[in-house]
């Protein structure tokens, strides 16, 4: 079992394959040209399996895929499959803009895949390409249909921004209710990369206009969830809330994120990180595996919200997958 150096059991891998994005979201990474991390920078497959395993055979049973966009790296579906070779019953998801599913969700599914998690923050096709910078919503849409008839997990994220997708509230929500999918709202994040003009919506804001046409009922965090669920008494239906300002947040953290590039980080909201690179190239599992008890050991206790609610964060979520 891991546990870092607060008592928390850490269970939880995520694993982002690429930085690279074919969309540019406001939110996230908005300039146009991007300069990218040099490719050769980047781990192969092989690289970061070594890892996986090391994490795997101490504990780790749940692993998800991101990016930036993980779909734009070639053969994401091999990668998966190795994974799930590894360990069939490991809860083995992906975190995508949906953008490229339909081309490949099918081979995704066959090598093992469980679980999708889409970015969907409007479902007027203006306001989505007003958001990714780019015509996007027809693909995204076709895409979580595909995943759902193929029997996947699917869950949506919405970043609700103040005066752009903030009236679609609702309307995400309904669009989750009919489809049987999990919507989760996910407080916007501030950080150093996105767009300085856009305004985000506290948790708080965001129940206040679910309120305005249901009554919600608190349930809990589904388990290390950072999602708070909530429950619609007219109809039953189940929504999440991911808002990292809240104090709580931190307390039932179980996770660790290791990047393309082979650092390992203990905490998104913290610059610190350790590269596990030149050990898994040079086939030290040892060294590898002495890294990620050093930065379990110095996994911080909670982000910085909980001191200031006006903290950004240096990080580049596209670099880490949120
Ligand atoms: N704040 C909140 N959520 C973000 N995401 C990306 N950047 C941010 C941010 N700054 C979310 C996206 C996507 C997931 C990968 O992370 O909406 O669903
Ligand atoms: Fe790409 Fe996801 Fe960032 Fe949007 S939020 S630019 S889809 S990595």
């Amino acid at each position: 079992m891991l546990i870092d150096g607060h008592g928390r059991v850490v269970n939880y891998l995520r694993v982002s394959v690429t930085e690279r994005c074919n969309f540019r979201c406001l939110y996230c990474m908005p300039e146009k040209p991007f300069s990218w991390v040099p490719k050769e920078n980047l781990l192969e497959f092989e690289d970061l399996f070594k890892f996986i395993k090391i994490g795997i055979d101490s504990g780790i049973n749940k692993i998800r895929i991101t990016g930036g966009e993980p779909l734009v790296r070639q053969d994401l579906d091999k990668f998966i499959k190795m994974i799930h070779d590894y360990k069939p019953d490991i809860d083995l998801a992906l975190t995508t803009n949906g953008y490229m599913l339909p081309d490949t969700v099918k081979a995704l599914k066959e090598a093992g895949l469980k679980r999708i998690n889409i970015s969907l923050d409007s479902l007027k096709p203006a306001v989505a390409a007003q958001i990714a910078q780019k015509n996007v919503l027809g693909r995204v849409l076709q895409g979580i249909d595909m995943a759902l008839d193929l029997g996947l997990g699917v869950k949506i994220n919405m970043v609700p921004l103040k005066g752009i997708n903030d009236s679609e509230i609702l309307d995400i929500l309904e669009y989750g209710r009919e489809n049987g999918i999990r919507v989760r709202f996910i407080e916007y994040m501030e950080n150093a990369h996105a767009d300085s003009d856009i305004k985000g919506m506290h948790g708080k804001e965001i129940l206040e206009v679910i309120k305005q046409k249901y009554t919600i009922h608190k349930l809990g965090r589904s388990g290390a969830s950072p999602s708070f669920n909530y429950e619609i008494e007219e109809n039953g239906y189940i929504f999440g809330l991911i808002d990292p300002h809240k104090h709580d947040f931190c307390e039932s953290c179980n996770r660790i994120r290791l990047t393309a590039e082979g650092d390992l980080i203990p905490c998104l909201y913290f610059d610190e990180a350790m590269s596990i690179s030149e050990a898994v190239r040079g086939g030290d599992i040892d060294r590898a595996a002495e890294i990620l008890g050093e930065v379990l050991a110095n996994k911080p206790k909670e982000n910085r919200w909980s001191e200031d609610e006006n903290e950004s964060s240096n990080r580049a979520f596209y670099q880490t997958g949120g």
